[in-house]
């Protein structure tokens, strides 16, 4: 397959940071299509955990050409630090490309983002604080400025000025600093000064280069439940993760993404406010947490934890197309003594076949589980699917009858090599 994609098919960390990392070795490209640093992506590299916000997963690749496309929203600050500290750790010749049509992200976006949270009160999203959604709204309400704009200066001041005017209003409303078109180009002028190079019009390229037969990764960001029109709105993020977005996010055909390959962890976690059908609070949590180190990689947040949630995923599979996937973080529950599995959704008294597409429906769905015996003990030195417990596997196969889902890679430790590969894909 030329090309594959990435498709987080819960709340968002589910480990798409590992199998990104896994087949960016058998990648030329590795393209990031929307999103931006709410993402936390952890790999391992010489011995050491990285966690990646906005570069693509192919940076630790010196042959990958990594590519951050047009649905992208980029902090250039916060790119430049990335990419500084991985220079200090001796990661610098990565090859970049930044999409001249990807939205700048301002400082008044993270002003916004903390001012919006706090305005709505207990009804907060419980957003990553980055400033994601502000920026998005700006590309939506046009004032909002592009990498490409950073190219030609007089049209970068005509920009700010323009955005100042209408942003500086709502800052102002908030009680929050205003800005000037000064200090704001002062912000900018490292990104400028270090980052133009590297802007191009990335569809022609990408179009060029598949072209030519090479071997694209889409590398998604957040996940399926997180997407803005699909996901539990209003608790969602501002852009679609759903691979069926790629096309458009990266100015590429509809045949450009060959394939999609899911990423499913376990059980289920949720980052931030909103339902979560599965959801599982006390004592047995905090044992999974514990064990799945499921602490937020950019905001540091204790994830919330559930139990494998079925039609959750039978809903993304439906809307995605995806059937392949990677089952991630096996090992975990072979810390808890019962597995259980959420195999069916009651609401009002009549089991549904979907995820509903309103909050009070989400909210008062009223899960069935089937429960499971765990193989308790670690797995994390099992190579081939067979040396498995014989309880893991009967997991598993549960999990793929029910879901219609095909687990293709199954990991059972963050190492690299704690990877199972049970069909070849890319
Ligand atoms: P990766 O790529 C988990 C969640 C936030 C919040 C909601 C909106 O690491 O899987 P935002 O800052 O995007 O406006 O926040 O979306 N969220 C994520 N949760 N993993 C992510 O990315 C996420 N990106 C956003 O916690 O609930
Ligand atoms: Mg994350």
């Amino acid at each position: 397959m030329p090309s594959l994609a990435i498709q987080g098919m819960q709340w968002g960390d589910e480990g798409k940071g590992k199998i990104t990392d896994y087949f960016a070795s058998h990648a030329d490209l590795v393209v990031r299509t929307q999103g931006g640093n709410n993402a936390g992506h952890s790999i391992e590299h010489q011995g050491k955990r990285y966690a990646l916000r906005l570069l693509p997963s192919g940076v630790f690749q010196p042959h990958v050409v990594n590519v951050i496309a047009d649905g992208v929203v980029v902090n250039p600050a916060a790119l430049l630090e990335e990419m500084d500290l991985l220079e200090s750790e001796g990661i610098s010749s990565f090859h970049l490309l930044l999409s001249s049509r990807a939205s700048i992200l301002m400082p008044y976006h993270i002003a916004l983002d903390a001012a919006r949270e706090q305005a709505l009160g207990n009804a907060k999203i419980g957003t990553t604080g980055r400033g994601i959604g502000p920026c998005y709204e700006d590309r939506a309400s046009r004032v909002g400025l592009r990498l490409g704009d950073l190219l030609v200066e007089s049209y970068l001041k005509e920009r700010l000025s323009e955005a100042l005017a209408i942003k500086n209003r709502e800052l102002a409303a908030f009680g929050a600093k205003t800005y000037t078109v000064e200090e704001l180009l002062a912000w900018l002028e490292p990104a400028r000064k270090r980052l133009s190079s590297y802007i191009i019009d990335t569809s022609e390229y990408l179009s060029h280069a598949l072209e030519e037969g090479k071997k694209v990764l889409f590398e998604g960001a957040q996940g399926a439940m997180l997407c803005l029109t699909h996901g539990t709105y209003p608790y969602v993020t501002s852009s679609s993760p759903l691979c069926t977005a790629i096309p458009l996010n990266a100015g590429l055909p509809l045949t450009a993404v060959n394939h999609a390959i899911g990423i499913t962890k376990v059980y289920c976690t949720r980052v931030g406010a909103g339902p979560f059908p599965s959801e599982i609070e006390g004592e047995l949590a905090q044992k999974i947490r514990d064990a799945g180190h499921e602490y937020g990689t950019v905001t540091k947040r204790p994830r919330r934890i559930g139990w494998l949630d079925i039609p959750e995923l039978r809903y993304v599979h439906r809307i995605t197309g995806v059937k392949d996937s990677a089952l991630m973080l096996l090992d975990v529950l072979g810390s808890v003594d019962e597995i259980r599995l959420c195999t069916g959704y009651t609401l009002h008294g009549k089991a549904i076949d979907t995820m509903p597409s309103t909050i009070p429906e989400v909210s008062e769905i009223v899960p069935t589980y089937l429960s499971m015996p765990s193989w308790k003990g670690d797995i994390s030195h099992c190579k081939t699917y067979e040396e498995l417990p014989l309880e893991a596997r009967n997991y598993i196969e549960k999990v793929e009858e029910l879901s219609g889902l095909s687990f293709v890679i199954i990991s059972v430790g963050a190492d690299r090599d704690a990877t199972i590969v049970r069909k070849d894909i890319f």
